[in-house]
């Protein structure tokens, strides 16, 4: 069949235009999302009067056969028909004669395009919220085992104050969490209908976007076509929270990949998710964890170009709008590819507790505690960090540890310390001290675990 639009033409495309215009290699995925679409038009059009009941019998079937022949491959567009709307046209003509011609009224494929895509991606934000769901229960299942579990917490990725890895595992979560929240809220404004838009300003005909939208799972129709057709605010603000997604993916990942390096060696991943060296036999790769951190360039970088090529752009559809699609595609595999794979890893490894535990008051991280336990005493915080400040010089110069310091030292060093303050240079003591809420102590972090679990509970 010839172009939608070969009317006025009298020659053919150029090859070259013809490779250049066609996205049908892309699109085709929206195939079932345009049938869907198309069966809803049908039915306003029988509606409208301009299809009879027995001529709605016949399109809708035969949108069924098309769907069927789509799903089990036997009916495929080709370059020649451009892109996906044209291809199940010609699929529909071939049906139905001049009938399958007569769906084309009212409608454009400029809102048809701007409907498919939003339906796509309404659909597969539901399972990207499902994977991420996954993941966060994974984080809680590992933080569940390791509450009290001890570890050094960092700044700088220096030693700072001792965490609990329950706790470390849970920040990763609550990122997680947000963006299961913005998916939420962006469906919200996802959730409008562009079709009845048509080429940009409504239609002549007396078409009802209001059931359509309803049809389709929309709340309501766009509230201006010239808006409807050209608007792909949804698809950037799906491509942020995919970014956002894959930076907290990234910052999950560069933390396995430094926990289970030799030199930190705190967890331990398992073979199913771990790969190895073509050349040296002893190795054992964090794969999964370094495509996590990986992959964000990408996610980045399809925002990106979405909205440089936004930017700009007059009212309403211009042809720029086709280079919509890939980078949600894109972004949308990859998340739906990496997410399990994190997932698995995260439930999979062990965590070798004794090690990050042995590590925790290193490095003088129990420092903070001379100076609360200074301020308890009524000295200024001021002061109290000076003298702890005074309590890591003097152990340094030794090579001591600070509750190594002898019980006679503390008087010289400060007449405002003595030796009872050694009850808080103790790693669980200290943790269990942090009883605010939020904070690193074993009964807030179960707090906190309870209520991560009652969100994804609820979702
Ligand atoms: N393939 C086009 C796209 O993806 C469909 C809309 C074409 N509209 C047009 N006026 N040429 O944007």
């Amino acid at each position: 069949m010839a172009k939608l639009w070969g009317g006025r033409f009298t020659g053919g495309p150029a090859a070259a235009l013809e490779a250049l215009n066609a996205s049908i290699g892309f699109d085709w995925r929206l195939a079932p999302y345009d049938l869907k679409a198309s069966k809803a038009h049908a039915r306003v059009l029988n509606r409208a009067g301009l299809l009879t009941a027995d001529e709605l019998t016949q399109m809708l079937s035969a949108l069924d056969s098309l769907g069927e022949d789509v799903a089990n491959g036997t009916f495929t567009g080709t370059i020649a028909d451009e892109d996906v709307h044209t291809a199940l046209e010609r699929g529909l003509v071939e049906r139905l004669g001049d009938l399958g011609g007569k769906l084309r009224a009212g409608r454009s494929r400029n809102d048809q395009i701007a409907t498919d895509l939003r339906l796509y991606c309404r659909d597969h934000a539901r399972g990207l919220a499902a994977d991420v769901t996954a993941l966060v229960d994974a984080l809680a299942g590992q933080a569940a085992a390791l509450v009290d579990a001890p570890a050094p917490g960092m700044t700088h990725l220096q030693h700072a104050q001792p965490v609990t890895l329950g706790h470390q595992l849970l920040a990763h979560a609550q990122g997680l969490l947000r963006d299961l929240d913005r998916l939420r809220d962006w469906d919200k404004r996802a959730a409008v209908s562009p079709l009845g838009a048509g080429a940009l300003s409504g239609s002549s005909l007396p078409l009802d976007p209001v059931a359509v939208a309803e049809e389709l799972g929309f709340d309501a129709p766009v509230a201006n076509s010239m808006d409807g057709v050209s608007d792909r605010d949804f698809a950037a603000e799906l491509l942020f929270v995919c970014s956002m997604i894959g930076v907290h993916l990234s910052r999950l990942g560069e933390e396995v990949i430094l926990w289970s390096s030799q030199e930190f060696g705190w967890v331990t991943l398992d073979d199913a998710f771990s790969t190895g060296s073509s050349i040296m036999p002893q190795k054992k790769n964090p794969d999964v964890a370094e495509l996590a951190r990986g992959k964000s360039g990408r996610l980045v970088g399809n925002l990106t170009a979405l909205l440089v090529t936004l930017k700009g752009l007059p009212f309403t559809y211009n042809k720029d709008l086709q280079e919509d699609k890939e980078p949600v595609f894109d972004s949308l595999d990859n998340l739906a590819l990496l997410l399990p794979a994190v997932t698995g890893m995260v439930e999979t490894m062990t965590f070798n507790v004794e090690v990050p535990r042995a590590s925790a008051p290193k490095g003088f991280s129990l420092a903070t505690e001379i100076a609360d336990w200074l301020v308890r005493k009524g000295i200024p915080f001021r002061s109290a960090h000076e003298i702890a400040g005074a309590c890591v010089a003097h152990c340094e110069a030794r090579g001591i540890e600070l509750h190594e310091i002898a019980d006679e030292d503390f008087a010289s060093i400060s007449a405002h310390l003595d030796p009872s303050v050694k009850a808080v240079l103790d790693v669980d003591g200290a943790l269990a001290g942090r009883t605010t809420p939020g904070s690193t102590g074993p009964k807030a972090v179960a707090d906190q675990l309870a209520q991560v679990r009652d969100q994804i509970a609820s979702w």
